[in-house]
């Protein structure tokens, strides 16, 4: 038995399409090995614990409990949508992963791989409590980002460990944080080095990517690892008023999914994780989790005597019409909220995903580009293939019988071995290639042929044509279905057709009674398409608002005063600039302002006018500027701003 996972979800959001990077590759994976004869366990489940759902039930006011219930139920509705077939979807907060986190900790303890450490740890004296993780933000110690208490997310990349951080502050009430110390505990990572050494470079198989960063890692920074944390919700530490870290339960789901998914089947779990070395078992992660899956995980499982992962696949990073990936920026798209609620058919989506571009490389999402690669591949070479060998068989003759075309069969078995390979070598986009590859070849044969002048004359002659064209059918039929499940499942009703192996392409059809056919794919609208890029700006620009919202902290470092221009004068050489003199509240400041295309010196004397006096003093022309007059911009021409009534120069503007 071979067992796929994919990285638990954490149930602390919406689905997105970076979500689906990893999902549906993996759905796709677990759908080609069966048909090629593999017997595959498939599981998945919600990652229930960590700060990021504490910190987001605070503040909804609910519990962490309350929370995961809805995003666990969120991912799993979304999974069926996109028929993402998991045989097993638990969540890590279940009784059974909490016994077997339990089971694995205690392991790691008797066998003499965690110790206690009193460590300096970020507290807040205002909250007066510890901040793990999330619950800090401060200066990464190795790049200088801004980072987050675990993981410097915005800079390189790098796991933190409790304390690490530098600058912390609290992310509940943006107070400056301390460091207190207490005890925690640590994993003997560095115990693992030349097995892991060993293991990554001879053993571990998978995507280059991953391999590679954590072939690099293991050489150059490998620490122990802190694995409690202070928190309530989570699994409790044996012995201790302290959680393990989430990154210690949530692969552990691994484990414990596969336990109940092997209890509901009749199997035995220890048959994959306890088997020897190396196991057949392929995690299917994302690029940032690389770390965890290829130096953490290994080291646990060879630590608490478990079998070891054979392969690690890591899909490349998202992109969102060319910009990153970023929920907070807007460059995101929501499963459910955009694509599902547009109505648009989840095939079109997982090829897009698995078509794009090679498994391990960027994937960019752009809307303009999906509704061309769907019209284009999906409904013009292969939705048109199938229908017009459809309509045409079905309408001028009803039943098909006969020999199928050698150089069809051929094709075909050519095309099938290019999908085991590539299969076997996690590239997705080869094996759909290879199918469109197949209804091109389809298309060209018909056309080429011409049944509809065959007909006229040879109607024998045009029957062969048109079983050797169904052959074509019923094998994109096949070979597309892990992609297109949806669609195909339904052709291969139609056509009565086995999805049950690759193998069965290649079985000639000898005679078939069509029925009449539907058009498989509709076409993507353009109408719909700007809509969906309409939902995307306007989502762009509220966060490129909200990102330069600032509060009444902020606004209040402002220094703006109502000043009295009491000199002005044109600066030579400048067509914008005037020097004025302003009366600031017992003191005159020198200010250059870009008035003069508008006013003339004269006309400004006497004025009152809002300065902002707390600005950095700047030299503009030559001329030195100790302040800001502010001014209404109208069509880029200043217009200036006057109190409504006189007040004394110096007064405060709030
Ligand atoms: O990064 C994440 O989204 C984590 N929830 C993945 C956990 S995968 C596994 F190890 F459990
Ligand atoms: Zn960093």
């Amino acid at each position: 038995m071979k067992l796929v996972t994919c990285g638990l979800p954490y149930a602390n959001g919406k689905a997105h399409i970076g979500h689906l990077r990893t999902y549906v590759p993996a759905d796709v994976y677990v759908r080609y090995l069966r048909m090629m004869g593999e017997e595959v366990l498939f599981i998945c489940g919600s990652d229930c614990h960590g700060t990021p759902i504490v910190v987001n039930a605070e503040k909804e006011g609910i519990s962490p409990k309350e929370l995961v219930d809805r995003y666990h139920e969120h991912f799993q509705r979304i999974f069926k949508k996109l028929c993402v077939e998991f045989d097993f979807y638990g969540r890590t907060d279940a009784d059974y992963n909490h016994r077997r986190t339990q089971e694995i900790v205690k392991k790691l303890i008797e066998n003499g791989y965690v110790y206690a450490k009193e460590i300096e740890l970020a507290y807040c004296p205002k909250c007066d409590r510890f901040l793990p993780d999330r619950y800090v933000e401060g200066i990464c110690p190795y790049c200088g980002a801004i980072a987050r208490g675990d993981e410097c997310d915005q800079g390189c990349g790098r796991h933190l460990e409790p304390g690490e951080i530098k600058e912390p502050k609290c992310k509940i009430c943006g107070s400056r944080a301390e460091f207190r110390k207490q005890k925690h505990y640590f994993f003997k990572l560095t115990a693992f080095r030349d097995f892991l050494i060993d293991y990554l470079e001879n053993k571990l198989q998978g995507t280059e990517n991953a391999l590679n960063y954590a072939r690099q890692w293991v050489r150059s920074e490998l620490r122990d690892w802190c694995i409690t944390r202070n928190l309530e919700w989570g699994v409790k530490f044996p012995g201790e008023d302290l959680v393990v870290y989430v990154w210690v339960d949530a692969p552990i789901g691994y484990i414990s999914f596969t336990e109940q998914a092997c209890r509901l089947k009749g199997l035995d779990w220890k048959e994959i994780w306890q088997n020897g070395e190396i196991s057949d078992i392929t995690h299917f992660i994302g690029l940032d989790i690389v770390y965890h899956h290829c130096i953490f995980w290994p080291a646990m499982l060879k630590g608490a005597g478990y079998s070891l992962p054979k392969a690690v696949v890591a899909s490349g990073m998202v992109k969102v019409e060319g910009k990153t990936f970023s929920k907070s920026r807007g460059y995101v798209v929501w499963v459910e909220d955009d694509y599902l609620r547009a109505g648009f058919n989840p095939d079109y989506l997982r090829y897009y995903i698995v078509n794009y571009t090679s498994h391990e490389k960027d994937l960019n999402f752009s809307w303009r580009v999906f509704m061309e690669k769907v019209n284009k591949e999906v409904i013009g070479t292969l939705g048109n293939f199938i229908y017009r060998v459809l309509h045409f068989a079905w309408k001028n003759f009803g039943t098909l019988a006969g020999e199928v075309d050698g150089v069809v069969m051929e094709k075909i078995a050519e095309v099938k071995e290019k999908i085991v390979s590539a299969i076997r070598r996690w590239e997705f986009k080869e094996a759909s290639d290879a199918f469109m590859e197949l209804a091109k070849f389809g298309n060209e044969y018909f056309q080429s042929k011409a049944p509809w002048d065959l007909i006229k004359e040879d109607r024998k002659a045009c029957e062969k044509v048109l079983i050797s064209c169904v052959q074509i059918v019923k094998a994109l039929v096949i070979f597309s279905y892990p992609v297109m499940p949806k669609t195909m499942k339904k052709l291969a009703e139609l056509l009565s057709i086995e999805l049950k192996s690759l193998d069965e392409a290649l079985e000639p059809i000898e005679r078939i009674e069509l029925k009449k056919p539907f058009i498989p794919f509709e076409k993507v609208d353009e109408k719909k398409i700007e809509e969906m890029e309409r939902i995307m700006m306007e989502r762009i620009r509220r966060a490129e608002r909200a990102e330069v919202e600032i509060d009444i902290k902020d606004f209040s470092k402002l220094d703006i005063r109502i000043g009295k221009i009491v000199k002005a004068e044109k600066i030579k050489g400048s067509r914008k600039l005037m020097k004025l003199e302003v009366d600031v509240g017992g003191e005159v400041r020198q200010i250059v302002a870009g008035i003069a295309e508008v006013y003339e010196p004269e006309e400004v004397v006497g004025k009152l006018v809002p300065v902002l006096v707390n600005i950095k003093p700047a030299k503009l022309m030559g001329v030195e500027s100790m302040g800001m007059v502010l001014a209404a911009d109208v069509d880029g021409k200043p217009v200036l701003l006057h109190p409504d009534r006189e007040v004394p120069p110096g007064s405060k503007v709030r």
